[in-house]
């Protein structure tokens, strides 16, 4: 089988994560016999620096054509490249999930929810302006994709099949025209799906109740700021950023990236966890293979290999261990033969 894959190396920790993914990559090729054509396209600050743009045309266009995109953080010039690309390419749905891993520090042994992160309006539209004192920004909310992204959490939460629990995240108390829209637009689709459980919370009581009682959620669909916020609170539940991974989705394309940044303070150190990134390929794959690509199986080897991995106590110094960032994409990459 062949995958044509958009590669976006990025900036900071970047280049380091996406050599220890590439890796795991090369072993998953030879084992499962696949043709990976791994199609290198630049963005972010260095793009910039180099090229004037931080997002060029030729790149949009290179990941238009791929099959997926694998994408690193980027440093400043994130703004111009991860939210644009969302925007443009229409990938309206940010899926992230927490899970307790085995051998990892989690906060419980028992979390098992994902964040449905409305992913091209909000306060991420960009609209911002000087006023008389100071500056305003404008908050977009439309029926159109709240109920978008709500069909989309409810179809999760089926497919999961675990408490098959929605829960929309809002301030519908302060914020009662644009919080107002997508509370109302999340109960009308609500209305379609009886065999899933459906409530709302205010943001700042899901922000506590994550902390609170984490495994009581499975599916937490929210705006676009708020879930950027409480995805990165998620992640310290269990074992931090470096295991956090993202899809970007929409009907025809996706980009797979880690939720962090490109950490310049850890930059060059070899420090950095690439878990974050090849966890990234993993869910990469499962959306594939909802694509009609025969590679659920490869999903399930990442999976499988870096739990054992973890198990054998080999992590980088995020989670207590002394393995360097190429170090843990080795071992993963081994752990695929075995
Ligand atoms: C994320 C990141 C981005 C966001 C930044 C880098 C623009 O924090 O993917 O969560 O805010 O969406
Ligand atoms: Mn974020």
């Amino acid at each position: 089988m062949n995958i044509d894959i958009a590669l976006i190396r990025g900036d900071g920790i970047g280049p380091e994560i996406s050599e220890a993914t590439l890796e795991v990559l090369r072993a998953l090729e030879q084992k499962f016999r696949l043709q990976l054509n791994i199609i290198e396209v630049e963005a972010g600050d260095r793009c910039l620096a180099k090229n004037g743009r931080a997002l060029p045309e030729e790149t949009v266009e290179i990941i238009r054509k791929s099959d997926v995109c694998l994408k690193a953080p980027v440093g400043k010039s994130a703004a111009e490249v991860i939210v644009k690309l969302r925007q443009m390419l229409n990938l309206y749905g940010n899926v992230r999930p927490t899970i307790s891993m085995p051998y990892v520090n989690c906060l419980r042994d028992d979390i098992d929810f994902v964040i449905v992160r409305e992913n091209t309006e909000g306060l991420y539209k960009g609209y911002e302006f000087d006023v008389e004192d100071g500056a305003a920004a404008i908050r977009v909310i439309t029926k159109k994709a709240s109920s978008r992204i709500a069909e989309y959490a409810f179809r999760m939460a089926e497919s999961r099949n675990k408490m098959k629990k929605v829960i929309a995240v809002h301030k519908a108390n302060v914020m009662k025209k644009t919080c107002g829209v997508f509370l109302r637009s999340c109960y009308d689709v609500a209305k379609k799906y009886s065999g899933v459980e459906f409530s709302d919370m205010l943001v700042d009581a899901a922000a506590m109740n994550l902390i609170r009682q984490p495994q009581t959620f499975d599916v937490i669909l929210t705006t676009n700021m708020f879930g950027d916020i409480l995805s990165d609170e998620a992640a310290q539940l269990t074992g931090g950023l470096g295991l956090a991974a993202s899809g970007n989705i929409g009907d025809e394309m996706a980009i797979f990236e880690p939720v962090h940044g490109s950490a310049p303070d850890i930059v060059g150190k070899e420090k950095s966890n690439p878990l974050s990134m090849i966890l990234s390929a993993k869910m990469m794959f499962e959306w594939l293979a909802t694509r009609g690509s025969q590679v659920s199986e490869v999903s399930r080897s990442i999976n499988e290999s870096v739990k054992h991995v973890l198990a054998s106590g080999k992590t980088t110094p995020d989670l207590g261990g002394s393995l360097s960032t190429e170090e843990m994409g080795k071992e993963i990459a081994r752990q695929i033969f075995s």
